[in-house]
């Protein structure tokens, strides 16, 4: 657990100066012993602030916490409440999302901007209080406003309560592995460059391992991420994928990898040669180091892209399992795993479909109380004066039921919360406004067009939501890794083709479905989740690609309080952003 005390060396660094001025060395000393006991693990720092980094022989400065890619790595136990202090000393505004943690009552502290708090203004400071409840395995935190996360992630673990421990063997040693994407552009420029453009963003220059392209990028080789390993060893690896816009394929040569937890809850273990991950996702896998052969081994991922014509980055990052005591056999190269091809969706559904929930249910799933049906498909908008070097005089868009997202200029918990009317409205519809043949081709234009509106779903207390996501064909089909805040849910199902709403229910998986918080719709076809709606709040439901996110693939769930005070969203904290 090498990387808990770098974060024990973040927390401490402000009373090492202290130390130095000998009048208060015994103060310190005792507080400091204080914090090691117990504090360090409940109160974080996160500096926000430009660091220079290197990498693929250019130098550029990169938003950070704490000047670390990817950032610290946050430990709790289950059940636990921690505080992360959030210091902006960055040029832009942040805010900071606890992807996965489900804050029961607390909204205040979820993080995306304008949702559900104003940006921390360069300067500002806020206290984010992060309560967990069920979550279990590997989550991840990161930035939630413009771009700002490709740099602004990082891994959080919860551990099984003190004394509990895994439902599998202890593993040697536990390492994270967190996907990225670099571009050698700064970020915020490839943001404006996309949006002004009206077309797709400029492809990433690599993805990264642990913040390293690997060995087969220019200038790389020297820095790749290396796990070393002792035979007969098992290691868990809690896999984040970080990236900004593609879903990844990953797989180490000659080794399987067998899952045991996803998004935070444990999964009926699952051996196979690749798996797939999602922006958003996050995977528990255990590796055992098993090969007689000793020396080294690739691990790989590269993208899972469906969208016909479009471009990607089509890279392959690259890190290196090493066997110990393999010092005196001669260096050979690493072997390669095989990986799917980019369009694999055969493939992809094959892993995606194959993870199990172990059970117990956490709420029946015999029946739901309200269903709702949402496109979600990428669309076109008319320019200005056809100013745009878009399609046709337009430009991209997304929606989901037809409405584009437009952020609002506070934030919607607050205008819910004080009941300030104007920001938003209550009219996301239950299901899609129109219907046509959603995955057909050649749609006809007028289909292309959404509305552009800032519109909530209201949702009863406690009632049973299954929630349908049909994409649809218009401009390009492809995947879309859903997430919603605030909850994890049921995938009960998913398909190809047109959601049938009589004949798909009956092959739903009611008795061990899997409990995730980001479900990969598949391309030009549909997915099926539920939830109890038994935390209060106003939790974001977006497209986890971030261009789609930019584009209005998303929408906002308001959960009503209950009738006990403990079914209440809590109250605000003392000081919370201004606009
Ligand atoms: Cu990773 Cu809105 O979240
Ligand atoms: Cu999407």
């Amino acid at each position: 657990m090498r990387q808990s005390f770098d974060e024990r060396e973040v927390i401490f660094s402000p009373f090492k100066m202290a130390l130095s001025k000998k009048n208060v060395i015994l103060v310190f000393l005792s507080l400091a012993n204080f914090i090691h006991t117990e504090a360090w693990r409940r109160h974080h720092e996160f500096f926000v602030k430009e660091a220079t980094y290197t990498r693929l022989c250019a130098t550029k400065n990169i938003l950070t916490i704490n000047e670390q890619f990817p950032g610290p790595t946050l430990y709790a136990h289950e059940g636990d409440t921690i505080y992360v202090k959030v210091h902006n000393n960055g040029r832009y505004n942040i805010t900071v999302h606890w992807h996965g943690v489900n804050q029961p009552r607390n909204p205040w502290s979820d993080g995306p901007e304008y949702i559900t708090q104003c940006p921390i203004q360069p300067g500002d400071t806020f206290n984010y209080k992060i309560i967990f409840s069920t979550e279990i395995g590997t989550l991840w935190w990161h930035a939630h406003s413009d771009w700002t996360r490709a740099t602004v992630h990082g891994a959080i673990v919860v551990l099984p309560k003190h004394g509990a421990s895994y439902p599998f063997p202890k593993p040697h040693e536990e390492v994270p592995i967190i996907f990225g994407e670099w571009w050698k552009e700064d970020v915020m420029e490839v943001l404006q460059e996309f949006v002004a453009s009206g077309g797709g963003p400029r492809d990433s220059d690599a993805y990264t391992i642990n913040g390293q392209p690997g060995d087969f990028y220019p200038c790389s080789s020297q820095d790749t991420f290396k796990l070393n390993v002792e035979y007969g060893k098992t290691y868990l690896l809690r896999m984040v994928n970080a990236a900004m816009n593609e879903i990844l394929f990953f797989a180490i040569a000659n080794h399987s990898l067998t899952v045991v937890g996803a998004d935070g809850s444990y999964t009926k273990p699952l051996t196979k040669e690749y798996v797939v991950i999602a922006p958003g996702q996050t995977l528990d896998c255990l590796l055992e180091a098993n090969q007689r052969e000793m020396g080294s081994y690739y691990m790989a991922a590269r993208a899972y892209s469906t969208a016909v014509g479009i471009p990607f980055d089509n890279s392959t990052t690259t890190a290196v399992l090493q066997y110990d005591g393999d010092s005196l056999s001669p260096p050979t190269s690493p072997l390669l795993p095989s990986l799917p091809f980019y369009n694999d969706t055969t493939a992809a559904f094959e892993f995606i479909g194959s993870l199990k929930s172990p059970g117990p249910l956490l709420f029946p799933l015999n029946k739901y109380d309200t269903q709702i049906i949402s496109t979600v498909s990428v669309n076109t908008l008319p320019c200005p004066n056809n100013s745009s070097a878009g399609p046709n005089g337009t430009r991209l868009a997304a929606s989901m039921n037809n409405i584009s997202f437009v952020f609002p200029f506070i934030d919607i918990l607050e205008a819910y919360y004080y009941q300030i009317n104007g920001v938003f409205g209550t009219l996301f519809p239950r299901v899609p406004p129109f219907y046509f043949n959603f995955t057909g081709t050649d749609l006809p234009s007028i289909l292309l067009t959404p509305e552009r509106a800032t519109e909530v779903r209201v949702i009863q207390y406690d009632s049973i939501i299954e929630v349908v996501f049909q994409g649809t064909n218009l401009v390009a089909g492809l995947d879309h890794p859903m997430h919603l805040h605030g909850y994890s849910f049921y995938v009960l199902g998913w398909g190809f083709g047109n959601f049938d709403k009589k004949k798909d229910p009956l092959n739903y998986n009611l008795v061990d479905p899997p409990f995730r918080n980001t479900v990969i719709v598949p391309i030009n076809g549909w997915a099926a989740i539920r939830f109890k709606a038994n935390n209060p709040g106003v939790w974001f439901l977006h497209c986890h690609l971030e261009r789609h996110l930019t584009w209005g693939m998303e929408t906002v769930f308001i959960v009503k309080d209950g009738k006990e005070v403990q079914e209440r969203i809590l109250p605000p904290p003392r000081h919370m952003p201004r606009c």
